[in-house]
């Protein structure tokens, strides 16, 4: 039986762990020991896999499946496939931030034996597999490429904060670097994805694949986004119409929103960077981007609006925004658009509360700058507007003292 081993156990990396732990022999390695500390305890800081789930492939010793979870390098050594689910962002200037992926592929090219299979999962652009991550491995190992040991790419398409969809019910793309890995690889992943597979023709392909589904939604909500900001001027209510419009059979059902988090934000900037590289200027696909990047400071805007029409003094007005992650029913506050929505209210108004019972104070304190309010105290509190920023199960029914409530 194959021993594989996960590199990065984050929101993609420990499902996936999880899962595959259920039929083989895993390991779960991270760079972050604290992260390996709290998930040998069963505690999930990411809330997708819960302390049952963990701990029923948890310390297995005796069994040859199960997970074990370790931070050293040197425990990669043995495995016969390997898994890269680190992070890949973008910089300060929206370039791809590789960095991760790289260091991931120069410790893993540390531990290649021959016919071992590496692969990423991570989003990249069309090619960055090849051109960037191969190199190390084939000069980190000493190794040849489709002799001695082999490439996939099999993108993660995990919906975070979904319940109802976890990662084996949703279908996976899978490739490899020969017919026959290519088949290996859809092989391990058919035999734990209820869901099935799909195998792409080639490894670009396969990246090609991942990164236009974030790309295209993100055009989609921008599309939106720019329906609210006319039909506003309009004074047509924009969730009436798109309600309307749905009721066509081929009508795409998206609504306005900010749109945070590590994929649908950053993932378009990697399929700009590959086209710019080739000399193609990808005006639809950055258009996009612009659209959505600048909603924060619309609705700021249209709140600062909401409450001197209403006779009220901004600088004197007590806002309360429910929720502070990047969307519902998850704690993860990277690329968070109602923290810029925030900023530009603190700016403006007297007092600018946050209640959001999913995110940990610390990780709010330590990103922010400030502290969230506790659920007693909002619901015990007099607002002059309520921002429904963010539709956490936990809000439903609750009911807040307030003048105006916000909604986009
Ligand atoms: N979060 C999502 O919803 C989602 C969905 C589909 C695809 N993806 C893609 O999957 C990849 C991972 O995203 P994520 O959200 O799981 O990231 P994450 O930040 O939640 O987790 C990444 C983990 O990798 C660890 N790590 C970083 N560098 C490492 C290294 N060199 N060696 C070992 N561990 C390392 C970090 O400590 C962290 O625990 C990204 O490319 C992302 O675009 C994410």
């Amino acid at each position: 039986m194959d021993k594989i081993a996960v590199i990065g156990l984050g929101y993609v990396g420990l499902p996936l762990a999880r899962l595959l732990a259920t039929k083989y022999p895993v390991l779960g390695y991270d760079l972050s020991q604290e992260r390996v500390v709290a998930l040998k305890k069963g505690h999930d800081a990411t809330l997708e896999v819960s302390q049952a789930l963990l701990e029923s492939v948890l310390n297995t010793k005796e069994s040859p499946k199960g997970l074990t979870l370790s931070h050293e390098a040197r425990s990669l050594e043995g495995h016969d496939v390997f898994i890269i689910t680190v992070p890949t962002p973008v910089d300060d200037q929206k370039a791809p931030d590789l960095s991760a992926l790289t260091q991931a592929s120069l410790t893993v090219g540390g531990y290649l034996k021959k016919g071992a299979v590496v692969v990423y999962e991570s989003t990249v652009y069309p090619g960055a597999t090849e051109e960037v991550c191969l190199p190390i491995l084939e000069k980190a190992s000493g190794l040849k490429y489709n002799t001695d040991f082999y490439l996939g790419y099999s993108p993660e398409r995990i919906n975070p904060g979904d319940k109802t969809r976890s990662i084996e019910d949703i279908m996976k793309v899978t490739s490899g670097s020969t017919p026959e890995v290519a088949q290996k690889i859809d092989q391990l992943y058919g035999s734990v994805i209820t869901a099935g597979t799909y195998m792409a023709p080639s490894i670009k392909v396969a990246e090609a694949a991942k990164v236009i589904e974030n790309a295209q939604r993100d055009i989609n909500i921008a599309f939106v986004n720019e329906l609210k900001q006319i039909f506003d001027l309009m004074q047509i209510d924009t969730n009436e119409v798109l309600a309307a419009a749905k009721t066509k059979w081929n009508f795409l059902d998206f609504y306005p929103g900010l749109v945070g988090g590590h994929c649908i934000v950053v993932d378009p900037y990697y399929l700009a960077h590959k086209a710019k590289q080739l000399g193609h200027d990808p005006q639809v696909i950055l258009s996009g981007r612009r659209v959505n990047d600048s909603m924060a400071e619309y609705h700021g805007k249209k709140i600062i609006e909401m409450l001197k029409t209403s006779a009220l003094d901004p600088s004197n007005s007590r806002i309360l925004v429910l929720g502070l992650s990047f969307k519902a029913n998850v704690p993860d506050l990277r690329n968070s658009k109602v923290i810029d929505l925030i900023d530009y209210l603190k700016c403006r108004c007297m007092t600018v509360e946050v209640l959001d019972p999913m995110v940990e104070a610390h990780a709010a304190q330590a990103l922010c700058g400030f502290d969230l309010e506790s659920m007693e105290h909002c619901l015990g509190t007099e607002y002059d507007l309520v921002v429904h920023a963010v539709g956490h199960d936990a809000f439903k029914e609750l009911k807040f003292y307030t003048k105006f409530d916000y909604r986009w």
